[in-house]
C-alpha cells in the first residue's frame, strides 16, 4: 500500500489523535500483575500494543476488550501469570519486547519473544545483561531476539547504571525488580519517559526518584487495579503539529495530548525553531499531565538543535527532520545514535527519504545536517517504518509535486486512523494498493544470488520468491508421490497443485511446508539439486510453475532469484540483475559450504563441474540461462555479501 499526497491547504480544525502507545503498553502489563481489573480508556489500538494485549492473554490474563479503545484487564496477581503455549510474537514493538523481558525474568516459567524482521535485527543486549545480573537467564540469537527467557522467582535487586538513555530499558528493570528480593536502584544517564514510574505509584507501589536520576523501588510490592485513561499520544499529534506549522495559514486544536515534561522535547525543539504553539487546559489524567495543544502555521528557522533534548523527544525526530526541511537556513541534529537502532536506522532512512525529495541532507555518525529549502515531489520508501512513512506524507503537503510513500501499511502500528485525520485536516492523500515492484536476479549456481535475494527482501520487506525451490519441490513432491520423471503430464499437476507454504521459523532460518510438512532441509540436498535440474529441463512444468511464480509479486515487492526470472518470468520487472561471479570463486565457495556439512571433494573436480553446468544451462534450449537485454550484470567475485547487497539496494533506490 502507498500514500500519495498531494500539495494541500491544511484547514483550521479541531482533532483528537490516538492513545499514547507507551502508557497502553504499560496499562496492559502492569494491569495484567496487579489484584482486581483495571479499567482503561482511551487505549491505542494499534498493531503494537494488540501485540501485547495478545502475549498477555497468553499467559492467561482475562482481557475484555469492551469498545476498540475501551479495555479491561482482570489482572492476576504478581504470580498470577501462566506459561504461555508457544512463542509471543510482538511483532514490531521494541517496547513490549523489552518490557515484557523484565516481566518474564521474575515468572517460574520460561518463554520464548519474537517478532518481525525488524524486531529480530534490534539490540536486546541493554535488557539481557541486567536480567542476567538479577539472576534471569536470558537466551537469545547474539544479542537479537527471539529471547528466551529463563524465569527465576529468586530475583536479586541489583543498583544498575543504565549505559544507554532509554526508558524501555529501565522500565525492563523496574517491572524484574517487582519480583527481587531488595531495593532495585537504576539510574539514567538523561531523563527518559518516566510512565512506568507514574503508573506504578498510581497502582500503590513506592517509587522514589532521587537526585542524579536514580530511581528506587523495593521488590515484592503488590499493585492495585486502577482506571487508567490513556492521554492522546504526543508522539502522534506531533504529525499533525508539523503538518499545521508548515502549512500557510491554518490554526489547529490537538484535545487531550499527554504532555508528561519527560516527552515534550518536541514542543521545546519546534518552539526554539519558531514554532507557535501553546499548551491549553492543563489538567491530570490519573498522574499523567494532559493539555490541549494550540498550533498555528509559522516560519521555521534552522539551528543546532540541544543534544540535551534528545532522549525527551526521542521519537520525534523523523519529523523534526521533516520541520528542518521546511525551515530556513540549515538544522544540526546531534546526539542521534540511539535513532539508528529504532524501527529502522531512522538518520540513514529519513536523509534518504528526504535527499530523494531534493533536500539537501548531510548524514553524520550521530545525526545529521539539514538544509531548509524547497520539497520536491517524488517517490520514497518507508522502510517498513512507521513514522518514517508518516513523516514523509507530512513532507507531501508542501512539496511541489506529489509525494508517493511506498510501504505504508506500518503506519497501524502506532496511529490508526492517520489517513482520516490528515484528511480532516484538509490534506489530499490517496491510498494506492501501488504496483509491486519486482527486482528480478537471476544467475549461475555458487554465484551467491540466493542469499543476496533473501537479504535484499528482508532488507527492503519485499517478498521472497526462491525459484530454485520450486522446481526442488517439484521433484520431491513427484518422488514422495513415486511419480517417474518421464511422465511429464502428472508432473505438470503436481507443479500446478503444489501446496507449499514459504515462511521462517522463529530463529529466523528458512522453513518450507510442503503439504504441511517441514522439508526445508530435504530440499537443499545434492540429490534433490540433481532431481531439480531435470524437472526444470520439462517446459510443461517451466509453464505450470509460470503463474504460481508470478503470483508471488505482491506490494509493496518481490525480490525473485532464479535463472529465468528477467527473461521470462518477470521480463517487466523493474530491476534486472545478473550476478556472477569467476567459475574458481563459485567452486571455493561450494567447496567451503560442502566442507562446513562434513563432505570432502576436490576443488579441481568442482571447478570443472561447474564449468560444464554453465555450459549446458547456457546451450539448453528451455530457458537456457542468459542475461536478460536489459540486465545490469553484477560480479561478486572477491566481494562481501554486505558490498553486493549494497550495490544491489542502491540500485534499487535509484528507480
Ligand atoms: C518507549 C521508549 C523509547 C521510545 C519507544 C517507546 C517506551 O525507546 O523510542 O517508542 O515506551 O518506553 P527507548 O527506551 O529504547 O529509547
Amino acid at each position: 500500500m502507498q500514500f500519495v499526497v498531494h500539495p494541500s491547504a491544511v484547514e483550521n480544525a479541531t482533532v483528537t489523535v490516538p492513545g499514547d502507545k507507551s502508557i497502553s503498553h504499560r496499562a496492559l502489563m502492569l494491569g495484567s500483575v496487579a489484584d482486581g481489573a483495571t479499567e482503561i480508556s482511551g487505549f491505542l489500538a494499534g498493531e503494537d500494543c494488540l501485540a501485547t494485549l495478545k502475549a498477555m492473554r497468553a499467559m492467561g490474563v482475562e482481557i475484555e476488550q469492551r469498545s476498540e479503545t475501551e479495555i479491561t484487564v482482570h489482572g492476576v496477581g504478581l504470580n498470577g501469570l501462566r506459561a504461555p503455549q508457544g512463542e509471543l510474537d510482538l511483532g514490531n514493538s521494541g517496547t513490549a519486547m523489552r518490557l515484557m523481558a523484565g516481566l518474564l525474568a521474575g515468572q517460574s516459567f520460561d518463554a520464548t519473544l519474537t517478532g518481525d524482521a525488524s524486531l529480530r535485527s534490534r539490540p536486546m543486549s541493554r535488557v539481557i545483561v541486567p536480567l542476567n545480573e538479577m539472576g534471569a537467564r536470558v537466551d537469545s540469537d547474539d544479542g537479537r531476539p527471539p529471547l528466551t527467557v529463563h524465569g527465576a522467582n529468586t530475583l536479586q535487586a541489583i543498583r544498575y547504571e543504565m549505559p544507554v538513555a532509554s526508558a524501555q530499558v529501565k522500565s525492563c528493570i523496574l517491572l524484574a525488580g517487582l519480583y527481587a528480593d531488595g531495593r532495585t536502584e537504576v539510574t539514567e544517564p538523561a531523563v527518559t519517559r518516566d510512565h512506568t514510574e507514574r503508573m506504578l505509584g498510581t497502582m500503590g507501589a513506592r517509587v522514589e526518584r532521587k537526585q542524579g536520576g536514580r530511581i528506587c523501588m523495593a521488590g515484592r510490592q503488590a499493585l492495585t487495579g486502577v482506571e487508567i485513561e490513556v492521554p492522546a499520544d504526543l508522539s502522534s499529534a506531533a504529525f499533525v503539529m508539523l503538518a499545521t506549522i508548515i502549512a500557510k495559514d491554518a490554526e489547529v486544536l490537538i484535545e487531550n495530548v499527554g504532555v508528561n515534561p519527560t516527552r515534550t522535547g518536541v514542543i521545546d525543539i519546534l518552539q526554539s525553531m519558531g514554532a507557535d504553539i501553546t499548551l491549553e487546559n492543563g489538567r491530570l489524567f490519573g498522574e499523567e499531565p494532559v493539555a490541549d495543544i494550540r498550533v498555528r502555521s509559522s516560519q521555521l528557522r534552522g539551528g543546532p538543535i540541544d543534544p540535551a533534548l534528545v532522549s525527551l523527544a526521542i521519537d520525534e525526530f523523523p519529523v523534526l527532520f521533516v520541520a528542518a526541511a521546511a525551515a530556513k537556513g540549515k538544522t544540526v541534529f546531534s546526539g542521534l545514535e540511539e535513532l539508528r537502532v529504532k524501527e529502522s536506522d531512522r538518520i540513514s532512512t529519513m536523509a534518504t527519504g528526504l535527499q530523494k525529495l531534493g533536500v539537501s541532507v548531510e548524514e553524520t555518525p550521530d545525526g545529521a545536517i539539514v538544509q531548509g529549502g524547497g520539497i520536491r515531489g517524488g517517490r520514497v520508501e518507508s522502510f517498513g517504518d512507521h513514522r518514517v512513512a508518516m513523516s514523509l506524507a507530512i513532507a507531501g503537503t508542501i512539496a511541489e509535486a506529489p509525494v508517493t510513500v511506498h510501504d505504508v501499511a506500518a503506519v497501524d502500528t502506532s496511529f490508526p486512523g492517520f489517513l482520516e485525520i490528515m484528511r480532516e485536516l484538509g490534506v489530499s492523500i490517496d491510498v494506492e494498493t501501488g504496483k509491486p515492484v519486482v527486482i528480478a536476479i537471476d544467475g549461475p549456481s555458487g554465484s551467491g544470488k540466493g542469499t543476496i535475494a533473501r537479504l535484499v527482501a528482508e532488507k527492503l520487506g519485499y517478498r521472497l520468491l526462491d525459484s530454485g525451490a520450486l522446481y526442488r519441490l517439484v521433484a520431491l513432491a513427484a518422488k514422495k508421490a513415486s511419480i517417474a520423471l518421464e511422465n511429464e503430464a502428472k508432473l505438470a499437476e503436481i507443479a500446478r497443485k503444489l501446496d507449499v507454504v514459504f515462511g521462517r521459523t522463529s530463529d529466523g532460518s528458512e522453513s518450507i511446508r510442503l503439504d504441511g510438512e517441514e522439508v526445508a532441509g530435504e530440499i537443499r540436498t545434492e540429490e534433490a539439486g540433481a532431481g531439480a535440474s531435470a524437472v526444470a529441463a520439462i517446459p510443461a512444468i517451466r509453464e505450470a510453475l509460470l503463474e504460481r511464480q508470478r503470483a508471488f509479486s505482491e506490494a509493496p515487492g518481490l525480490v525473485a532469484d532464479g535463472r529465468d526470472m528477467g527473461t521470462h518470468v518477470f521480463p517487466h520487472a523493474d530491476l534486472k540483475i545478473f550476478l556472477t561471479a569467476s567459475p574458481d570463486e563459485r567452486a571455493r565457495r561450494r567447496h567451503k559450504q560442502l566442507k562446513d556439512k562434513g563432505m570432502d571433494v576436490s576443488l579441481a573436480a568442482l571447478s570443472r563441474d561447474i564449468e560444464d553446468r554453465d555450459r549446458r544451462d547456457s546451450e539448453r534450449s528451455v530457458a537456457p540461462l542468459r542475461p536478460a537485454e536489459d540486465a545490469r550484470i553484477l560480479d561478486s567475485s572477491g566481494q562481501s555479501i554486505e558490498a553486493v547487497t549494497q550495490t544491489v539496494l542502491d540500485w534499487v533506490s535509484e528507480l
